[in-house]
C-alpha cells in the first residue's frame, strides 16, 4: 500500500533521539532545533518521560471515560500548579486542532452564536473549525468555508469591534505567539484590546498555545507576559506530551459543564497521562521554564549581530529569523553540511526555532558558528 502522499519529506530517516540530538539510519548525528514542529518540549527520549510511560504500561494502557481514571486528575493538579491556573477546568483530548475544535464549540454553547474571528498568518490546525480560521486557502476545502468566520488584519481593534458589533460573533482566537505565521508576537495592547472587545460584545477569547505553550517563552503559556490577561479557553497540545499524542483545554470557571457537550474516546487516557504528568515533573525539577527565558533571550542577542539576518523575533526558545534572502537554501544547507535542523514558516526568508527546552549553550552555539559561516 502506498502512503498518501501529503508531505514534502526531506531525505533524512531518523532512528534514534535523545535530548537535542537525532541519529540518522547512518549513524550520522544531528541538531534539532524544530523539536519536530515545537513538539519536543523536555528533550527526545528523556529517562523520566521513558520510565513513566514503560511502568504505565505495565499497568494500564488505555480504558475510555466511562470510569474513574485518577491520573486524570492527577495530571490536573499538576498542571495547575505550574500554570498557576488553578480555576480553570481541563478537558483532555489528543491534538492541537481537537483542542480548538472544542474551544470553539464551549464558546458557541455559551454564547448560543455561531461566528468566530481570528487574523492574518493565523494557524489553528486541519479540522473543519480550526481551518477555516487559519490563513491559508489552500488547505480550505470548500466544505470547510464559512461566511461567518472572519480573518482581520493582525492588530486590528477597529475591524475586530466593527464585526463583533454583529452580535454573531461567538468567540476571537489567537495564538500566544503565532508559530506557523513566522513567529509574530502580538503586543500587550493588542491582546488586551480584543480581551475587552470580547467582554463588551460577549464573545470568548480563545489563547490557542498549542506551540507557545508549556514553558516555551519562559513562562508556562505565552499570554502569561501580559499581566493580568486571563482568557475564556486555552488550548495545548505539542509541548504537553514531549511527542506522546496529547491536548488539552483550559476552561475558565465561567463555564458550566453538561454532559454531552464535549467527548473523546482517546482523550485523557492513562499513557498520554502518564506522558504529560512526566514532562510536567521535568519541566519543573530541571526548571526548563526559566532557562528556556535565559537561554533564549541570549540567543536572540547573538542572532542579532549576525550579518544577513535583517529582523529577530521571539520570546524564550520560540524564534523567529528574517534572512535578507530565501531561507529555503539555508535551511537545507543546515541540515547536509552542518547537520542542524530548523523550521520553516510562512515568510519565505524567515527561519524557525523551536528547539527542545533542555537544550544546552553549546548547541545553540554551535548553530550561531554555522549560520555565521553559511551567510558571511
Ligand atoms: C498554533 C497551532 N494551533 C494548532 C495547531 C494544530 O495542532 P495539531 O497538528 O496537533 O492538530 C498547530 C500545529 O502546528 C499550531 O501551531
Amino acid at each position: 500500500m502506498k502512503l498518501f502522499d501529503v508531505y514534502p519529506l526531506m531525505p533524512v530517516t531518523i532512528t534514534k533521539a535523545a535530548g537535542a540530538r537525532l541519529w540518522d539510519d547512518h549513524g550520522q548525528e544531528y541538531l534539532d532545533l524544530y523539536g519536530g514542529h515545537a513538539v519536543i518540549s523536555i528533550g527526545h527520549t528523556h529517562p523520566h518521560f521513558v520510565k513513566r510511560i514503560k511502568d504505565q504500561l505495565d499497568q494500564i494502557a488505555f480504558y475510555s471515560n466511562s470510569v474513574q481514571i485518577p491520573i486524570q486528575k492527577d495530571y490536573a493538579s499538576k498542571l495547575a500548579a505550574l500554570s498557576c491556573l488553578h480555576d480553570y477546568q481541563l478537558f483532555l483530548c489528543n491534538s492541537g486542532a481537537e483542542a480548538n475544535e472544542n474551544a470553539m464549540k464551549m464558546a458557541s454553547f455559551a454564547t448560543n452564536k455561531p461566528g468566530f474571528i481570528s487574523y492574518s498568518g493565523a494557524f489553528h490546525g486541519r479540522t473543519s473549525g480550526a481551518v477555516a480560521l487559519t490563513d491559508n486557502p489552500k488547505i480550505v476545502a470548500p466544505c470547510n468555508a464559512r461566511e461567518d468566520f472572519h480573518i482581520l488584519p493582525w492588530g486590528d481593534l477597529e475591524a475586530t469591534e466593527h464585526i463583533l458589533k454583529s452580535k454573531k460573533i461567538a468567540g476571537i482566537i489567537i495564538e500566544g505567539i503565532q508559530g506557523v505565521g513566522g513567529i509574530q508576537v502580538p503586543s500587550a495592547e493588542f491582546l488586551k484590546g480584543i480581551a475587552a472587545l470580547a467582554k463588551k460584545y460577549e464573545a470568548k477569547l480563545i489563547l490557542d498555545e498549542v506551540q507557545s505553550g508549556f514553558g516555551r517563552t519562559g513562562r508556562f503559556f505565552a499570554h502569561q507576559w501580559v499581566d493580568g490577561l486571563m482568557p475564556d479557553l486555552i488550548s495545548m497540545a505539542k509541548g504537553m506530551g514531549n511527542g506522546f499524542p496529547i491536548g488539552g483545554l483550559l476552561i475558565s470557571p465561567d463555564f458550566k459543564p453538561a454532559y454531552g457537550m464535549l467527548g473523546t474516546t482517546f482523550g485523557g487516557n492513562h499513557l498520554a497521562c502518564a506522558a504529560g504528568i512526566a514532562v510536567l515533573e521535568v519541566l519543573e525539577s530541571e526548571k526548563l521554564i526559566p532557562q528556556a527565558g535565559i537561554l533564549g533571550n541570549r540567543l536572540m542577542d547573538e542572532l542579532k549581530t549576525i550579518p544577513g539576518i535583517i529582523d529577530v523575533r521571539g520570546i524564550g526558545l520560540m524564534i523567529g529569523i528574517d534572512l535578507d534572502r530565501d531561507a529555503g537554501p539555508i535551511r537545507t544547507e543546515l541540515v547536509q553540511k552542518y547537520h542542524i535542523f530548523t523550521g520553516s514558516a510562512a515568510g519565505k526568508q524567515t527561519i524557525r526555532l523551536l528547539p527542545p527546552l533542555n537544550i544546552e549553550w553549546n548547541q545553540l552555539n554551535s548553530f550561531i558558528v554555522a549560520l555565521k559561516e553559511i551567510l558571511h
